[in-house]
């Protein structure tokens, strides 16, 4: 797959991945079990330019595209996938939008501190009544004089305890339904506004997610993002991104799954070998490396699509769909192969399988990225 990537790709790969083995895998499990949040990891990641790999120089990113952004999100998530999805939801669901849709003030005003790392973003559309039903949010923005008062409750926002910025959908016209949803610009220092529930995970657990609470929070007409009541369509087009975010995640969880299953079925031995010579391991390892690679070429087709501002929304949901899948499958045939040595903590293995869990669900579970799939194949 190498002759796929430039050199600019492979060396970008070369420095994560040695950046992810010495410095984000030997701490990686006890930050798991510490529930810790990386932060002096994120600094130097921030250090290295992948809090902004694929914006503009202007604005304080790396200027590199979205195939280096998803090679370093695979590389990060290979050692640590709570690292991968910290980098993720920051670059694809919080930086994005605001590039994408921001006015020249809010660029100015918001990315330079976001895209060096010293600001850390996230991105709040669940509620509790509002998962895959994304339109059915219930948090309110008003508009009172030249100003919009928010209130509500939020969910699942990853980052949530660290983010100083957020990008939130709000209703502004709740019969309107989709057409009546609207995105903000939340500083997390404004008033009324606090970190509700920290959730208590099967995974990612160096990971924030928490519920995000919305007391007659007070916003300038500028924390507007769009226009009005064209939220639910910023959040699709994020969300769109955000797929082959995870997607990468998936696949980094995927390549450590079968990395450590090589290295651990060529060091046991059982009957007097080592189990890498027996068929029943070598058709587990090789059905592993179809599913990743086949996930790795959808995955790099649809950030080759969003690079060439082409339509990816379908190739995005294949992607995730499928990488997700083989993140389950390997995590599975890891654990498998690691036999009750997987199935302890003195093995990476665990911490793949239920870190790989969280990826068929976050950013639209397997059953929403088949009905984006399906929808678009049968649309007249
Ligand atoms: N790009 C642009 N526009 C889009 C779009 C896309 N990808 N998808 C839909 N739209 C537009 C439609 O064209 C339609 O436009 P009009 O109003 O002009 O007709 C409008 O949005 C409404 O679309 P639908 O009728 O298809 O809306 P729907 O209510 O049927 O929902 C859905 C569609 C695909 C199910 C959507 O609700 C969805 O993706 N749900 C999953 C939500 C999700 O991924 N949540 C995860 C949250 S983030 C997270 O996990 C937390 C974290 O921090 C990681």
């Amino acid at each position: 797959m190498d002759s796929l990537l430039t050199e600019d790709q492979l060396m970008l790969r070369d420095m994560v991945r040695k950046f992810a083995k010495e410095r984000i895998e030997p701490e990686a499990g006890d930050n798991e079990r510490n529930h810790r949040f990386p932060q002096e990891i994120i600094n130097e990641a921030a250090e290295m330019g992948l809090m902004g790999i694929a914006y503009p120089e202007e604005f304080g990113g790396a200027g590199m595209d979205y195939l280096s952004y998803m090679i370093a999100v695979e590389e990060v998530s290979r050692a640590c996938a709570s690292t991968g999805v910290i980098i993720s939801a920051h670059s694809s669901l919080a930086c994005d939008p605001i590039f994408r849709f921001g006015t020249e003030h809010q660029k100015q005003k918001y990315l330079p501190s976001m895209l060096s790392g010293e600001r850390i973003g996230a991105f709040s559309l669940s509620e509790s009544n509002a998962g895959s039903d994304a339109g059915a949010t219930q948090t309110t923005a008003k508009k009172v004089g030249d100003k919009w008062i928010l209130n509500g409750s939020k969910l699942w926002a990853t980052n949530g305890k660290q983010a100083g910025i957020f990008v939130l959908i709000a209703s502004t016209e709740p019969e309107l339904k989709t057409r009546g949803v609207s995105a903000f610009i939340v500083d997390a220092n404004t008033p009324g506004y606090s970190v509700g529930k920290v959730e208590r995970k099967l995974g990612i657990k160096a990971t924030s997610t928490t519920e995000i609470i919305l007391d007659n929070v007070e916003l300038s007409e500028d924390a507007l993002l769009g226009e009005v009541n064209k939220g639910f369509k910023i959040a699709m087009v994020t969300l769109d991104g955000g797929r082959l975010g995870i997607a990468s995640q998936a696949l980094g969880i995927a390549r450590a799954s079968i990395e450590d299953s090589i290295k651990y079925a060529k060091e046991r031995k059982q009957f007097g070998q080592s189990i890498s010579k027996f068929q029943a391991i070598q058709w587990m390892i090789a059905d592993m490396w179809c599913q990743y690679e086949s996930a790795w070429l959808l995955t790099w087709r649809a950030s080759k699509m969003k690079n060439e501002g082409l339509d990816y929304s379908r190739e995005a949901a294949m992607a995730k769909l499928m990488a997700s899948e083989a993140a389950m499958f390997c995590a599975n045939k890891c654990i498998q192969i690691h036999g009750g040595n997987g199935y302890t903590e003195d093995f990476n293995a665990e911490r793949y399988y239920r870190d790989a869990k969280i990826t068929e669900i976050y950013e639209g579970t397997s059953e929403i990225q088949r009905l984006v799939i399906s929808r678009s194949l049968l649309k007249d």
